[in-house]
């Protein structure tokens, strides 16, 4: 269980809500520290000094059958403030005697105008005149529980906000995590200023001195190995690790060929020269072509490359000796997709490529200094590290690179074709000041060809796909609205400018039903 020793925090019990991450970012936003745990994990706390709130998520379950999932009754007793969101107003309405109802008629899906019935502590400077939140339930309570009082409504249901506040126990119907419902921020800081009585503490820069005490003191004079990609989070690790220990890091970049333009070659400079770190550069590019030479398959492609990757960055980490401890980016979401709230699994959409594989066969240890952290508040603490704001904002990449942006057979002629369309998109929302609005963007190339014609000959050319998203975590996505004229200039760009290209189209697919990556 990853439960940490920070001092005033708030648990976040996750019933299993696609959006209970954004939960934990909120609160984090407004300088307080918190966690996700499962109901599984919350019942094994004994002792709930540092805890000074708790939030109830949403989810999937209904507490209108015999079984459903809940929480020890105990934390109802203890004084500790508590905020239930859906399914948690819902849980806490069915444990303190209210009745809920499932009922087609009830439910409500989108923004919902909210009324207010009463003043209340938790929806200080909430409402004004017309203002809209989300809802997505379709149980809703229909019955007061004991002791409780009716803050707002919606013409859906009556019993949309309610506050016990004698027991510091309240509940929202909608989410205020989401970015649809209006001054949703306004329960947070209410639940976490007024009620919990918190005081903002938590910073990412403030938490920088802890992080390389924490590795010194794990490490010691141990080395450590860190396969180092130029994307953020590795080469923030890098940097957290070679301010704890200095020349006992060692760094291996493994250069695939399926890298950007100039990326790689930028980035080994910067650490070696400007970072002074110690990293070893390995070109690859050959026998990752070699391997990749007339495979198809999206998914073959992802277990080439990552096999592949693992199998050299094993042989390179052999050269070194007394090696105890593999660096690994691993962020807050993924330690917290895989501790799933029901136990299931979710389906594999793609085998994604990382070097989890790694530890396992090296008997290693590993060393995860991120993994407490969201992927924005790594931007944050590279900044504070002094990283480069050219590596700390930049945008995903995923590991098998162009090997999956290139549909089908990967060869020589069409990564160059794709790293020249590729750089002049990048270099084109960079001059318009669109990257940083922008959550992902890259340009992939199809595996079709069309005809076409310039001056008076007759072209027959591959298609160069550009998408851009905008997302909160990856998770779920939507395609960017560019300006009216962006795109005629950057087609004629990329056509005048890349051979091999005769065709743009944009993406104007969202996630779901697809996925940002085309592979
Ligand atoms: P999808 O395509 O699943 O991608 O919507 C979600 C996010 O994950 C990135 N991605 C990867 N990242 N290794 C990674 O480190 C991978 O194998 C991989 N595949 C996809 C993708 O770029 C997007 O940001």
């Amino acid at each position: 269980m990853q439960f940490h020793s920070h001092k005033d925090k708030i648990i976040i019990v996750d019933f299993g809500s696609q959006v209970t991450k954004l939960i934990a970012r909120r609160v984090r936003e407004l300088g307080v520290y918190s966690e996700i745990l499962t109901p599984s994990q919350i019942k094994k706390i004994k002792d709930y000094d540092t805890i000074k709130g708790i939030i109830l998520s949403g989810g999937p379950s209904t507490v209108t059958k015999k079984k459903f999932q809940t929480v020890p009754k105990k934390i109802f007793k203890i004084k500790i403030p508590i905020l239930g969101i859906c399914y948690g107003l819902q849980l806490i309405a069915k444990l303190y005697g209210g009745k809920i109802k499932s009922s087609k008629k009830r439910r409500e899906f989108g923004r919902a105008l909210i009324l207010k019935k009463k003043n209340s502590i938790l929806t200080k400077g909430f409402f004004y005149k017309g203002s809209s939140v989300w809802m997505s339930h379709e149980d809703a309570v229909v019955k007061l529980p004991k002791n409780f009082q009716v803050v707002a409504s919606t013409n859906e249901s009556k019993l949309t906000i309610l506050e016990n506040n004698r027991e510091k126990i309240y509940g929202v119907q909608f989410h205020p995590e989401v970015t649809h419902t209006d001054n949703g921020k306004y329960i947070f800081k209410n639940f976490l200023f007024s009620i919990c009585k918190l005081k903002k503490k938590w910073s990412i820069p403030s938490q920088k001195n802890r992080l390389i005490q924490d590795i010194r003191s794990k490490v010691k004079k141990g080395k450590v190995l860190c396969a180092l990609s130029g994307g953020v989070d590795s080469s923030v690790v890098a940097l957290l690790i070679n301010k704890a220990i200095k020349k006992n890091l060692i760094c291996i970049m493994v250069d695939t060929g399926l890298m950007r333009k100039n990326e790689f070659k930028y980035t080994f400079k910067l650490f070696k020269k400007k970072y002074k770190l110690n990293v070893r550069l390995i070109n690859a590019s050959s026998i990752f072509l070699k391997r990749l030479k007339n495979i198809h398959d999206p998914e073959k492609k992802r277990k080439i490359i990552g096999k592949l990757f693992i199998r050299i960055f094993e042989r390179e980490a052999k050269k070194f000796k007394n090696v105890k401890y593999l660096a690994q980016g691993t962020l807050y979401p993924d330690i917290i997709e895989s501790q799933s709230p029901t136990g299931s699994k979710s389906s594999k959409i793609k085998s994604h490529h990382n070097v989890g594989g790694l530890p396992k066969k090296m008997k290693l240890k590993l060393i995860e200094p991120l993994r407490e952290f969201f992927k924005d508040e790594v931007r944050v603490l590279g900044n504070s590290l002094g990283l480069t704001k050219d590596i700390s904002n930049r945008h995903p990449f995923p590991g098998p690179g162009l090997g999956i942006r290139i549909l089908g057979n990967v060869t020589r002629e069409k990564i160059n074709i794709l790293q020249k369309a590729d750089y002049i998109y990048i270099n084109e929302l960079n001059r318009l000041k669109l990257y940083d609005k922008i959550w992902q963007a890259y340009a992939a190339l199809l595996p079709v060809r069309t005809v076409g014609v310039m001056g008076d000959s007759r072209t027959y050319e591959y298609t160069c796909l550009l998408r851009a998203v905008t997302s909160e975590d990856g998770m779920t996505a939507d395609f960017f609205t560019f300006p009216k004229d962006f795109f005629n200039n950057i087609s004629n760009k990329i056509i005048n400018n890349v051979k091999g290209i005769n065709r743009v189209v944009y993406d104007i697919s969202s996630k779901p039903p697809s996925t940002i990556e085309l592979e």
